[in-house]
């Protein structure tokens, strides 16, 4: 599997995996379950993440939301892991103009996200998008 990372030249940072191949095998086992396939969730219980991923995820406090979710600082798959399947998502669900210049998410940004466990999910979740002028 690694070695397939370096054939595929797909490894874009050092320090940041980038297997799609893994990336999407990871989210059809640990995310789409509750996500969709599409990242579209599930009326009135799970947010899609196609309108909003990487309108929070290019502000600190939304990247912060994003990694102190339950289902991402939860995840059984390690930091690496999870990191590569969140920027993965980004590109997967994001239009390309909004994902642009977007930093891609680090095993040491989820490592520190999963040591403040968010307890006010919806709220917090309401507020920024509010402060973005979206419809939570
Ligand atoms: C048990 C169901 C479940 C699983 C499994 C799950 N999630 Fe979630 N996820 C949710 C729910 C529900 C929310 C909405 C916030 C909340 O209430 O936790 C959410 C929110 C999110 C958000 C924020 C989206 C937004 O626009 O607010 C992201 C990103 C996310 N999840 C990614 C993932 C990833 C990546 C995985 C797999 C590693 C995953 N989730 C696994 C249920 C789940």
């Amino acid at each position: 599997m690694l070695g397939l990372v370096g054939l595929c030249g797909l490894a874009a940072s050092p320090g940041i995996l980038a297997d799609d191949h893994r990336a999407r095998q990871n989210y059809l086992i640990y995310c789409m379950g509750c996500h969709g396939e599409q990242g579209d969730g599930f009326k009135d219980q799970v947010p899609s993440m196609r309108g909003t991923l990487a309108r929070l995820a290019v502000l600190p406090e939304g990247r912060s939301f994003l990694l102190r979710v339950p289902g991402v600082s939860q995840s059984s798959l390690d930091a690496e892991l999870t990191a590569e399947v969140l920027n993965w998502a980004l590109r997967e669900f994001s239009d390309a103009g909004a994902r642009q210049s977007i930093p891609p998410f680090t095993a040491d940004e989820v490592a520190q996200a999963r040591a403040r466990p968010l307890l006010e999910v919806s709220s917090a979740r309401a507020q920024l998008l509010r402060g973005e002028g979206l419809d939570p």
